[in-house]
């Protein structure tokens, strides 16, 4: 008898990837999730997850720095989500080497693997910041790209090594470009978690950076059902092109912190803190995304508005039990 069918995941212990490893089991897949080597063996967030979902999951420890790693996790595998990379804006500042390594290197040698080991599908994640200040609104896929940090620069290094893979060798690779993304798990480092945990620990004054860059956020489920959207639809309908994943919707950071507070019941005082401000030229001013083509190829939209995701989200963040997984108190990177 064949061994059953799996799907492999980098990234898997993290916010986004532990939510689709959530969503893959639920529709049926078994998984085989690469968790970053540590010494601590966390599992990160997958700790967090039931038996039930777990009992259909392989963990394995790895880094996506390490051709063999990948080999052997992908293995065998009828599809691919690799999420795996760094993603902090801020700390790509201090260790850009180390961003080449995870998002450039690493997607390499899953593309490398995926060649080699001839998987059926791999679902490569971007990310909207490699658009950069939006100079037409909604961004679509055709829109410049101009990456202004060297976490953008490092994914659109990934970017393109997917394109040059499928134009070259044919790989059967999507391009999934998710807009922000928010929900329970996410780390302190994303400004929706920072308002709310600050404000779950009983600060009323918040400090954050620039107040006035807007986004466009999406609420983890609904980024999820992008990826097995595009990770399950026909090949025809996907293989080789890139596809956006937002709301189209845009609000001001300023604005979202007093959407917060409302749906929190707290009056906040914000200050900007001057070491949060990003340099000018790399402060990615708005971002709206254009998802009519993931909409045309797959039928994906969002089913959950900012508001009903926040609430959710705060949910998650007033819970003792998660807040004492986060340090509040300091500006985390
Ligand atoms: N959160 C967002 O708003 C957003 C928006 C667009 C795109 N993305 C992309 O989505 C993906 C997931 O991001 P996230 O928000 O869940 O961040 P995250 O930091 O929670 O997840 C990234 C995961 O990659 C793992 N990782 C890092 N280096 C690794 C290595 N060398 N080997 C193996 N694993 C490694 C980390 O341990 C972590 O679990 C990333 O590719 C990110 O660029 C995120």
């Amino acid at each position: 008898m064949s061994a059953p069918a799996f799907v492999a995941v980098t990234g898997a212990e993290g916010f986004i990837g532990s939510h689709l490893v959530e969503e893959l089991v639920t529709t049926g897949h078994r998984v085989r999730a690469m968790v970053q080597y540590n010494s601590f063996s966390s599992f990160g967030w997958l700790e967090t997850l039931p038996e039930e979902v777990m009992s259909h999951v392989e963990v394995v420890l790895g880094d996506v720095r390490d051709p063999g790693s990948v080999n052997g996790l992908v293995a065998g595998a009828e599809a691919v989500y690799h999420l795996a990379a760094l993603i902090a804006i801020p700390y790509s500042y201090r260790a850009p080497h180390s961003y080449v390594e995870t998002n450039v290197t690493g997607t390499l040698n899953v593309l490398e693997a995926v060649r080699h080991l001839g998987v059926p599908r791999l679902v490569h994640t971007s990310t909207s910041e490699t658009y950069g200040t939006a100079q037409t609104v909604p961004i679509n896929e055709d829109h410049p790209i101009n990456t202004q940090s060297p976490y953008a620069a490092s994914k659109a290094g990934g970017d393109r090594l997917a394109d040059s893979y499928h134009a070259s060798f044919d790989l059967p690779v999507v391009t999934l470009r998710p807009f922000n993304t928010f929900g329970p798990r996410q780390s302190m480092r994303a400004v929706i978690p920072t308002v709310i945990a600050q404000v779950a620990a009983g600060e009323r004054a918040i400090t954050l950076g620039d107040l006035r860059p807007t986004r466009d956020f999406t609420y983890v489920k609904d980024t999820v059902a992008a990826f097995l959207a595009v990770g399950t639809a026909p090949a025809a309908d996907v293989v080789g092109r890139t596809f956006n994943a937002g709301t189209g919707e845009e609000i001001s950071i300023g604005d979202l912190v007093l959407l917060i507070g409302k749906l929190m019941d707290s009056d906040l005082a914000v200050t900007e803190d001057p070491a949060r401000i990003r340099p000018a030229a790399s402060e990615v001013m708005r971002l709206v995304c254009d998802a009519t083509r993931l909409r045309a190829a797959t039928g994906w939209a969002p089913a959950h508005t900012l508001e009903a995701g926040l609430v959710r989200a705060i949910e998650f963040f007033r819970d003792p039990a998660n807040l004492s997984r986060y340090k509040v108190g300091i500006y985390n990177v």
